[in-house]
């Protein structure tokens, strides 16, 4: 079994770091589907624009997702309704549907190969008691203009007790669009990779870009990775948390490409990708009481159990959940804007927050700009702060889990985890994670540490492999 993504290759995104020039009108920090769609907007504005991205390969959240363009999104907008009325949740869905006309015209307009393909969205539920929230969501959607087809099952063997699907859907594979959407951008914007920013600093009219080859000096920045790194402005981490969810596939003989989720507590989620079945499940928020082991284990129970047979590929995914389930994209401070929080709708939403910031840095109008504006307040999102904020200090004062076949050590008042791996090398590690101090659990399936707080990850000598932490762990 492959313990990494299936859309995984080792191609460099561009493999250069080395600064020609450092003086930039732009600079796009991230280079998944946010970072990428953003510069092909900006490409033909005369402006000069860099493109920064922390790795060397397409080895990002982007490359971990199951890349649905879906505006069927488990029970997304009647939670929106809950928290902001009936008008707030149509143009959520409406936004959904832009950014998937979008991502095609895009896809279409640039011959991008990238497995763009038609798929029914399904949704469904598997529990008696879920079927007045499938029923409201199927009003919802039906109000907006869907059409919701019945369907008795999903052709493949989960137990359905109903389910509905709409047309007008898509699925692609996300590493080739980046693949060749970075082809296009780089003939117009510089790309720097393999280069971390360390910092981003504000002085006079500019930003400065800390960076270990020098500073990149910008008049505007935008953060697009998946968590960014800084606290202040916008204290990000007090308003969302991260959702984990387990990812297997295998080949599996189907008819129809289709796409299906379902509104229970226990997710379900299925996609296919030429012979394969992409199931996702096991989702649950991040704890330090996290036993990694179990999860990915239920996870392949649960794909064996459905599927007869076991996963060829099987990798883990995180998600930024905001607290009133809308996405964060905009300006935080005078020339600094984010776009994040996509609440495990990254396809759609990184289209739409690519294209939302494009308009925003050229004084151009956009629908959607105040439905996601990051200043925007609501009743939900306030009781939701404090839920969030009590889980951000939990990790601090429960008593920590380490995770299995782990020791701890004590040199000089510091604390290490130390695990000896089976050619008997030694790997040791400070415990605290360099973001804000969490305790690192050990992730014995993919011989990483995992932090339990927000979600950064680390290799088995400390390497950063998944922010908000900038830095490695010693
Ligand atoms: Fe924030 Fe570790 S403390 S990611």
């Amino acid at each position: 079994m492959k313990k990494h993504s299936i859309w995984k290759v080792k191609t460099a995104l561009k493999n250069n770091n080395q600064m020609t020039q450092n003086n930039f009108d732009i600079a796009i920090v991230g280079a998944g589907i946010t970072g990428l769609s953003l510069a092909y907007f900006l490409k033909d504005t005369k402006k000069r624009i860099v493109l920064i991205e922390k790795s060397n390969a397409l080895d990002n959240t982007t490359s971990k997702s199951t890349a649905k363009l879906s505006f069927v999104q488990q029970d997304i907008y009647q939670k929106l309704e809950k928290n902001f009325g009936y008008d707030i949740s149509k143009l959520y869905f409406e936004s959904q549907a832009y950014a998937i006309s979008l991502m095609k015209k895009i896809i279409v307009e640039n011959n991008i190969s990238c497995d763009l393909e038609k798929s029914n969205s399904y949704l469904f539920s598997m529990e008696e008691e879920n079927l007045k929230i499938l029923q409201r969501e199927k009003e919802l959607l039906t109000c907006f203009g869907c059409k919701c087809k019945t369907a008795k099952n999903l052709e493949i063997p989960i137990p359905v007790k109903k389910a509905f699907y709409v047309e007008g859907n898509y699925t692609f594979n996300p590493v080739k669009y980046m693949q060749q959407i970075t082809k296009i951008v780089a003939k117009k914007v510089t790309i720097y990779d393999n280069l971390m920013v360390e910092g981003i600093k504000r002085q006079d009219n500019y930003y400065l870009l800390k960076t270990k080859n020098g500073v990149i000096n910008a008049k505007k920045v935008v953060v697009t990775n998946h968590y960014p790194f800084f606290i202040k402005p916008y204290f990000l981490p007090f308003k969302n948390y991260i959702k984990r969810e387990y990812v297997n596939a295998a080949k599996y003989s189907h008819n129809e490409n289709f796409n299906a989720i379902n509104v229970d507590k226990n997710l379900c989620s299925i996609r296919f990708y030429k012979d394969y079945i992409i199931y996702v499940s096991n989702s649950h928020r991040l704890t330090n009481k996290l036993d990694i082991e179990k999860n990915y284990c239920k996870s392949r129970d649960d794909f064996y159990h459905f599927f007869k047979k076991m996963p060829e590929y099987s990798w883990v995914n995180q998600d930024l959940i905001t607290n009133d389930y809308l996405p964060v994209i905009g300006e935080i401070e005078k020339n600094l804007y984010i776009s994040t929080g996509y609440n495990a709708w990254g396809m759609t939403n990184g289209v739409l927050g690519s294209k939302i910031i494009a308009d925003l840095l050229q004084n151009k109008k956009n629908v959607y700009a105040s439905l996601v504006n990051p200043n925007r307040v609501s009743a939900g999102s306030i009781l939701n702060s404090i839920v969030d904020a009590l889980a951000y200090i939990h990790p601090y004062i429960a008593a920590p889990f380490y995770g299995k076949n782990i020791k701890v050590t004590e040199e000089d008042g510091v604390k290490y985890n130390v695990y000896e791996d089976e050619n008997g090398k030694v790997h040791k590690v400070r415990r605290k994670c360099p973001h804000l101090k969490c305790n690192l659990l050990f992730n014995q399936e993919e011989l990483t540490w995992d932090c339990p707080c927000h979600g950064s990850r680390f290799d088995l000598d400390g390497k950063l492999i998944e922010g908000p932490s900038k830095e490695d762990i010693n």
